[in-house]
């Protein structure tokens, strides 16, 4: 089994339950087209997080890490009405190339992108509207933080997801050389310590290799 397999089972899974969507196509090319690296999730991740954003109900969601925004039009669309995004992007070109497509997306109206370092963003949003759903996709090294700012600012029902949490078996690497892997593991230690929360993590393959995320249910 190959990496190679890995993709073309992603592009099956694409194409037999993920129509072609102009404005989730445009967007891909778009961030391709702006030089954006590749990383954001896949086809079928995306659509995962905008399934989990449905199941909850979400009607809040926060995104740290927008790149392009490819991932963030899913998980807009599954906002109802009158429903809220706010996505954290440190890099204002990454965070054009967003607005771009959030706009040609139609989600304007309930999107917002902020730029600048989430660790200086995350201070600005109100701890009394909480969200119901965070996606946290950044810098690696910060994501023992994001957790904490993802528990301070949801309530219980809300779901945490952290992106990159295995990558190709880094995770296992304990001796702190790999700076990633070390807040990774934080991060997972962050979670274990939180009486509030259950979680586990999901290893996956696909078109970005091997990995996995992290999924946190905040239950007090
Ligand atoms: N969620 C996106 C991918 C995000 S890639 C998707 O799946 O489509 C990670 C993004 O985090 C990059 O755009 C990078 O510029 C941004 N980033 C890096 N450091 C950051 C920081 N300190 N604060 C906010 N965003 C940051
Ligand atoms: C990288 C970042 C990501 O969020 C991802 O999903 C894959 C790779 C990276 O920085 O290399
Ligand atoms: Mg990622």
């Amino acid at each position: 089994m190959t990496s190679d397999t890995w993709t073309a089972v992603d592009d099956y899974i694409a194409g037999v339950l993920v129509p072609p969507d102009p404005a989730l196509d445009g967007a891909q090319a778009a961030a391709a087209a702006a030089g954006l690296p590749a990383i954001a999730v896949s086809v079928p991740h995306g659509k995962f997080l905008h399934i989990l954003a449905l199941i909850r109900g979400a009607r809040r969601i926060l995104e740290i890490g927008t790149l392009g925004g490819y991932s963030t039009i899913w998980l807009a669309r599954a906002l109802p009405p009158g429903g809220r995004l706010v996505s954290l992007e440190f890099d204002p070109k990454h965070a054009g190339v967003a607005r771009a497509n959030l706009s040609a997306a139609g989600l304007d109206d309930r999107v917002e992108v902020l730029v600048g370092r989430a660790l200086d963003t995350l201070p600005t949003l109100p701890a009394n509207e909480p969200f119901d759903l965070v996606f946290i996709d950044a810098d690696k090294p910060s994501t023992p933080d994001y957790v904490r700012w993802g528990l301070k600012l949801t309530r219980p029902g809300s779901i945490i997801v952290i992106d990159n949490v295995v990558r190709n078996g880094d995770v296992l690497d304990a001796t702190g050389a790999n700076e990633s892997a070390a807040a990774m593991r934080q991060a997972m230690a962050v979670l274990a310590a939180e009486p509030r929360v259950t979680a586990t993590v999901i290893q996956t393959v696909g078109s970005k290799g091997y990995d996995g995320f992290a999924i946190a249910l905040v239950t007090a």
